[in-house]
């Protein structure tokens, strides 16, 4: 991977590399499977802060270095040394960790996470927080909670249940047994699963199309298909009813009807099989 110049440096617990308005953003503890620390988690809220308005950031990719996505909380650090600290620093570490996958979950620009190894237990949250997962067919995930005595918190047994059948999600809650990136793909826990030598080039590809779409109706779109998930099917036609006029109003490059113009008038390409051209 060639570093950018305006990299963060190699011993931040999180690096960035900007290419071609994809920033590649990497959990980088990987002596430690990129396990979420306090460190980590707090690292994140300053990241996603300068991704937001980045003009380099068009899509943030998620990935961890070396061998793991992440294999989760990190034991030592998360829980056994914030518990020792108290109650208080317990919450905090929480609010931390929960706080990024949120801010994540509802992030300005498309987010894709790019799994590339290891993936447990808390790990599946800021997987579930990115719009669109890619995974190694080598990579191994597991909801390894049950094998060392607590249940999936953080959000997990939610997550699980959101992207997978119920049958499944008791399975791999109950058992702790692992899955390959295939299978992953097959629960549509991740979007699709791809070689290894193959994951980041599939990635890339991704991220190329989502540049071509108009970044403001991106994220009405996905912040949509999240909200109306807990809608009844008359709120959501009227909370997309209006959330279509306030993006008729932020979106203050007038895309939809530049995009009807190119179509219609201009007849300069088929919205069935692409974008219209925006202005560069
Ligand atoms: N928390 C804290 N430390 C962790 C960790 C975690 N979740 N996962 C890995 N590490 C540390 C190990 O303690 C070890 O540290 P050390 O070198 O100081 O001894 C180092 O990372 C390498 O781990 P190791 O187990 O030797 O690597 P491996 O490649 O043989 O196995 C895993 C990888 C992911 C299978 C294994 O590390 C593991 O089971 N991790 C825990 C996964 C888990 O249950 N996560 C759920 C948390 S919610």
């Amino acid at each position: 991977m060639t570093q950018h110049p305006q990299s963060s440096p190699s011993t931040d617990v999180v690096t960035i590399e900007y290419d071609r308005r994809v920033a590649w953003v990497t959990l980088n503890r990987p002596d430690k499977r990129n396990a979420m620390n306090p460190v980590l988690n707090a690292r994140m809220h300053d990241v996603l802060t300068e991704q937001e308005d980045d003009v380099r950031c068009g899509v943030v990719v998620l990935t961890g270095a070396g061998e793991a996505f992440s294999a989760g909380m990190d034991l030592k650090e998360y829980f056994r040394e914030t518990e020792a600290k108290g109650p208080m620093a317990v919450r905090r570490a929480q609010r931390d960790a929960y706080g990024w996958w949120s801010r994540l979950r509802w992030f300005e620009k498309p987010t894709i996470a790019m799994v590339n190894g290891w993936c447990f237990g808390g790990a599946f949250a800021p997987l579930f927080s990115c719009d669109l997962a890619i995974a190694a067919e080598e990579a191994r995930f597991g909801v390894s909670e049950i094998n060392w005595g607590i249940i999936p918190g953080g959000n997990v047994t939610k997550v699980l249940v959101e992207l997978m059948s119920q049958r499944e999600a008791m399975y791999y809650t109950l058992t702790g047994e692992t899955f390959d990136g295939r299978k992953a793909a097959a629960l549509k826990l991740v979007n699709e699963a791809v070689p290894l030598d193959q994951l980041r080039a599939r990635v890339r590809a991704l991220a190329d199309v989502l540049l071509e779409k108009n970044p403001k109706t991106l994220k009405a779109a996905k912040d949509a298909i999240r909200r109306v998930t807990e809608m009844t099917v008359d709120a959501a036609q009227d909370y997309l009813v209006v959330r279509q006029e306030s993006l008729n109003f932020l979106d203050t490059s007038g895309g939809r009807k530049e995009g009807i113009k190119q179509f219609i008038d201009d007849k300069s390409y088929r919205p069935g099989l692409g974008a219209y051209k925006r202005p560069d």
